[in-house]
């Protein structure tokens, strides 16, 4: 199988909303929640997109001509490459009858375990999505990361309780995730929390805790105040708030001020080894990937993934050894034209 015959295959079962597109660059699919649009006009998700294929990259191979190493160690396990699978939950809602979260999150995590790599799992408004979370989890040695809404503080322990089950390499929290069209309004109320509610919501995790939204320099502040150990700068793919600017664009402010104090992870169409690369060197520790790998696993299933893991790779370390760098340390602003 080749990426381009799991896209062509995705096409015929992910749904009515998804094109599975070449380039998944939120155009086709603009505003379409349900589905993987992104909210309002639908402006965020495109402009993600945009603003890391605007950055260009500094070629220069006059250096040492030895491997590359694409390998990235976090909280002591060690991964292909610096690139995680997004949580991506409701899958019914959004992409069709083909799978429910289970049987999705029961692909997507054993084939990211395999291909050397972790998935961060989804919630959603019906209990079970993080019910089939946790078990796919723990059928795969806790290799993942349960992302938890920010319900209200007696939901939110009981999710943590349940997820911690599966031992879990880290726990996850999308902070932004109120703003999505089918959260509001509803018991349990999901919502903002503030930096001493984050505090005893980063003490129940008893692991790593990573908190997903962070789009300021201040609000990566108040997630290191909290305890967090890692954030992820994300919109949510522009689906919580419309006229967001775009990841790439606040990530330098975010890594200036809590750089080296805690893991950046950063997502928002990030879908090449070339995209991480410059997300690398403007200082982001790895990156998420989220409506790529649910393309892969509807087009391709487990092989899907490794496909698409291996695509990352190779990509990943050409452009590596086209800028001079050998190990991910190598890799910093100097790399991208006019930074
Ligand atoms: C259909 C869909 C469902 C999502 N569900 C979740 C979720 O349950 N939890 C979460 O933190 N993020 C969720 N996200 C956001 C993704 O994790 C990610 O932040 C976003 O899609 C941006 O990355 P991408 O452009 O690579 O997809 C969802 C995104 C989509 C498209």
């Amino acid at each position: 199988m080749t990426y381009q015959q799991v896209l062509e295959n995705a096409r015929t079962c992910i749904g009515p909303y998804c094109k599975a597109c070449n380039d998944c660059n939120g155009k086709v699919c603009r505003n379409t929640m349900p589905g993987p649009g992104a909210k309002g006009e639908g402006t965020g998700f495109i402009r993600n997109a945009e603003k890391w294929r605007e950055i260009c990259v500094n070629m220069d191979t006059i250096c040492e001509n030895s491997q590359v190493d694409t390998s990235f160690t976090l909280f002591d396990w060690t991964f292909e490459i610096p690139a995680f699978a997004a949580p991506v939950g409701a899958m019914r809602l959004h992409y069709g009858d083909k799978y429910d979260d289970l049987t999705y999150n029961n692909i997507l995590v054993r084939a990211c375990a395999n291909a050397g790599i972790l998935a961060f799992t989804g919630d959603g408004t019906d209990p079970k999505v993080v019910e089939g979370a946790a078990e796919a989890l723990k059928a795969n040695g806790g290799c993942g990361v349960p992302t938890i809404k920010p319900w209200d503080m007696d939901t939110i322990r009981e999710k943590f309780a349940l997820v911690q089950e599966s031992e879990p390499f880290a726990i996850a929290m999308d902070i932004d995730a109120a703003g999505l069209p089918f959260l509001q309004g509803l018991t349990p109320p999901a919502g903002s929390k503030s930096v001493e509610e984050l505090k005893q919501i980063v003490s129940w995790a008893q692991r790593p805790f990573i908190l997903k939204g962070i789009m300021t320099a201040r609000g990566a502040e108040k997630a290191l105040e909290a305890g967090a150990s890692g954030i992820v700068v994300s919109n949510h793919g522009g689906r919580v708030l419309d006229h967001c600017p775009a990841t790439a664009e606040v990530l330098p402010d975010i890594v200036d001020a809590v750089g080296g104090k805690m893991t950046i992870l950063v997502d928002g169409a990030i879908r090449s080894g070339m995209d991480m690369f410059k997300a690398l060197a403007l200082g982001a520790d790895a990156v998420l990937i989220g409506r790529p790998f649910v393309t892969t696993v509807y087009g391709g299933g487990e092989e899907g993934v490794q496909l698409y893991v291996q695509k990352l790779k190779a990509e990943l370390a050409d452009t590596m050894r086209m800028c001079g760098a050998h190990s991910l340390a190598d890799i910093d602003r100097s790399m991208l034209y006019g930074f």
